[in-house]
């Protein structure tokens, strides 16, 4: 078992990760970390802000991501891996840190994303961008942002079949997506999300990309995004028309989505959905869909020990608009697939990997 911290515990994205970790069969949560604003609590006091109950971890009291003596404390806690959750400004200093004191670090911060020497990566589809170079000097990998994955898995199983010429796509982000302040009404609902767009087709062309002698290559791919957010708890949709190099049929297209299949380095890892993407005749019903597991659709998980549920991603509403012309709607759970769940499918990855 690999000891871990989860830094940012008292968030959305580290309280998922806890629950994630709670039972895992790879990693075992030794040490919490966050700001001064809750460090020294006992990890008991944090309030819980999922379903389902807290996982009952003894652990000492939440570390101080600013303690000079942070590593130390961690290597003597018997942690070797970090699951960071902390803002992107604060993982900029935080992660390399970690990284530089021996400590593999696998992020959901957006501030090591789209680097030549760090790999970004979703396990089941991109795992050869782990040999980034300098795999074995650098420890540390991040996962992608939660918007890209009901783009990606589509675009993917597309362009493998026919060549995507173009895409246009909108997005509806569920409140979740922007934290607890934004879910728990702390902070006021906005409805344009600025940067989102950008940074989500920014790491498609790299997750799209080849790997040549260790270096990430971006793929060119056109398309135009507007992300928005929307009045609901969990779940990102994109309703997306995309625009094919050859012609294809609805069976065509059908079959190509059905087609699309894990990858096989990341095929039987615990958190690895039975297939990364489902289709459903009709449309996408955010409450009935959200816990696709790659088999079925769940509707009573218990996410702490049910890793696979969540991880699907789930297209409805697929229909031709002309031979050339895709248009369907595609569905994520944010905080798992795209955050939490993301990021320890990739670490047990990683872990196959990393010495
Ligand atoms: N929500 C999603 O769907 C999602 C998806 C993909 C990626 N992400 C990324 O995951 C990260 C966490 O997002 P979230 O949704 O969990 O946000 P959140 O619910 O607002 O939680 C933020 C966390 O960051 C910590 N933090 C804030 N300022 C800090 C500081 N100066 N030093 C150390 N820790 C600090 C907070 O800890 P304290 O309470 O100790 O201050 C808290 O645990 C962000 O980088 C976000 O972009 C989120």
């Amino acid at each position: 078992m690999h000891g871990a911290v989860v830094l940012g515990a008292s968030g959305l994205v580290g309280q998922r990760l806890q629950q994630r970790l709670a039972n895992h069969p790879m990693f075992i949560v030794r040490a919490l970390a966050g700001s001064q604003r809750t460090a020294g609590i006992d990890p008991s006091e944090l309030p819980w802000g999922l379903e389902g109950q807290a996982p009952s971890l003894e652990l000492p009291p939440v570390l101080d991501v600013q303690d000079p003596g942070l590593v130390e404390r961690l290597h003597g806690l018997g942690v070797s891996w970090a699951f960071s959750a902390v803002p992107s400004d604060v993982a900029l200093t935080l992660e390399p840190r970690l990284v530089e004191g021996g400590i593999r670090v696998c992020s959901n911060a957006s501030a090591y994303r789209r680097r030549s020497d760090i790999p970004l990566v979703v396990a089941d589809v991109n795992p050869h961008h782990l040999q980034t170079r300098p795999v074995g000097s650098v420890l540390h990998a991040c996962a992608t942002n939660c918007t890209l994955i009901p783009l990606l898995m589509p675009y993917l199983a597309l362009h493998r079949a026919f060549g995507v010429r173009t895409y246009t796509a909108t997005s509806e982000q569920a409140r979740s997506g922007a934290g607890y302040g934004l879910l728990r009404g702390e902070v006021p609902l906005t409805f344009d999300i600025p940067g989102e767009a950008e940074k989500t087709m920014g790491e498609l062309t790299w997750i799209a990309g080849d790997l040549h002698e260790g270096t990430v290559h971006p793929s060119t791919i056109d398309g135009e995004m507007r992300c928005q957010r929307v009045d609901q708890a969990d779940g990102h949709i994109i309703d997306v028309v995309f625009e094919l190099s050859n012609h294809a049929t609805q069976p065509d297209v059908e079959a190509a989505l059905d087609a699309f299949a894990t990858h096989p380095d990341a095929a039987g890892l615990p958190s690895a959905p039975h297939r990364p993407m489902m289709r459903v005749a009709g449309p996408i019903d955010r409450d009935r869909h959200l816990w696709a597991d790659g088999l079925s659709f769940p509707m009573h998980v218990n996410p702490a020990n049910d890793l696979q549920a969540g991880m699907a991603t789930v297209v409805g509403d697929v229909r031709m608009d002309g031979p050339r012309h895709v248009r369907l709607r595609s569905l994520s759970h944010n905080t798992v697939r795209g955050a939490a769940g993301g990021v320890v499918l990739l670490a047990e990855l990683a872990s196959t990997r990393w010495a």
